[in-house]
């Protein structure tokens, strides 16, 4: 099993150090073009192997010569969010950036699954579909797992529990869009709709909404990656074990919930083909709204995503 992850970032770095440490891959290769970076972190990794205990290789490298025949890559190449930014502003910059780095995976990894986790996430989903021209199934993003992700852990801070003991899910966009799903929340088996008030849920949706953006608030030089990389980690061990595990990811819909075409956050069973089965579920008709509304958004801005390709 190899796996590639392109952007050796806070974000590209930790997802190498958890998949690696993970144990399931034979060989974790990470693509930068910072000269010396990867290799460096990948040295100093595997330097690690023998404290924390495990055999991935770790392979850095500035060119995609190393990456050839990947099973796995993880694009998480691109810039971050700047306090005060939206993800959106960062559509232009880096849709060439991923453009770029999908022809030269795909160039030498034509049977891989792609993992998109560079923002704005769902348009650089599509973007990276539509340039790999990869089977939509075996190309997906990363945000749905963040997001719900968020939402247990406000949920769980609110009422005093263990995270394990939320049960919550987002779909929709990893944007101004994003679906959190109160309807579904239970708190220690409770359904969160008869242990809390509206003004509560309300604010506990959108505490989520704003995961991401009160991080980079905070650290002013960066957006988020312990959870983040937490999340595609996740996502890389359920391809690559074939686990068919369901999680939140940015997959292509194909009529589920009355929606068609487009690249958006839903629930679904993760395999070494990618995704494997969208898995719909019962959303209140003000969720289910929601989410057509989100499709609507986010089709408008992947539809016109490749003009800004170099
Ligand atoms: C976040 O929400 C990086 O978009 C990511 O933190």
């Amino acid at each position: 099993m190899k796996v590639t992850v392109v952007g050796s970032g806070f974000y590209g770095s930790t997802t190498v150090q958890r998949v690696a440490e993970a144990g399931y891959a034979d060989e974790v290769v990470v693509i930068d073009i910072i000269e010396g970076k990867p290799q460096g972190i990948a040295l100093d990794m595997m330097q690690s192997r023998s404290i924390v205990g495990f055999d991935t290789r770790i392979v850095g490298s500035n060119g995609y010569a190393e990456s050839e025949g990947s099973d796995i890559c993880v694009i998480t190449a691109g810039l971050a969010r700047k306090p005060g930014m939206s993800r959106m502003d960062l559509l232009e910059v880096n849709a060439k950036i991923v453009g770029d780095v999908t022809r030269q995976l795909v160039a030498t990894s034509p049977d891989a699954v792609l993992i998109v986790v560079s923002n704005p996430l769902d348009e650089m989903t599509a973007l990276a579909a539509r340039v790999s021209e990869f089977p939509s199934a075996r190309v997906m993003g990363q945000a749905g797992m963040l997001d719900t992700a968020r939402f247990k852990h406000f949920v769980a801070e609110k009422f005093g529990v263990s995270p394990s003991k939320v049960e919550a899910i987002t779909l929709g966009s990893h944007g101004d869009t994003m679906v959190p799903v109160p309807s579904l929340v239970r708190v220690d088996g409770r359904p969160l709709t008869e242990i809390a008030d509206a003004e509560t849920i309300d604010w506990l949706v959108q505490k989520t909404r704003d995961g991401g953006a009160e991080i980079v608030a905070l650290l002013k030089t960066g957006s988020a990656y312990y959870a983040p990389a937490s999340a595609a980690a996740k996502m890389v061990e359920a391809v690559a074990t074939d686990s068919k595990a369901e999680m939140p990811v940015c997959a292509w819909v194909t009529g589920q919930y009355g929606i068609s075409d487009v690249y958006l956050g839903v629930s679904a069973k993760l395999g070494r083909g990618g995704v494997e089965q969208i898995v719909e579920l019962p959303l209140s008709a003000a969720e289910l709204g929601a989410l057509r509304e989100a499709a609507e958004a986010v089709r408008a801005k992947q539809s016109d995503v490749t003009q800004f390709l170099s």
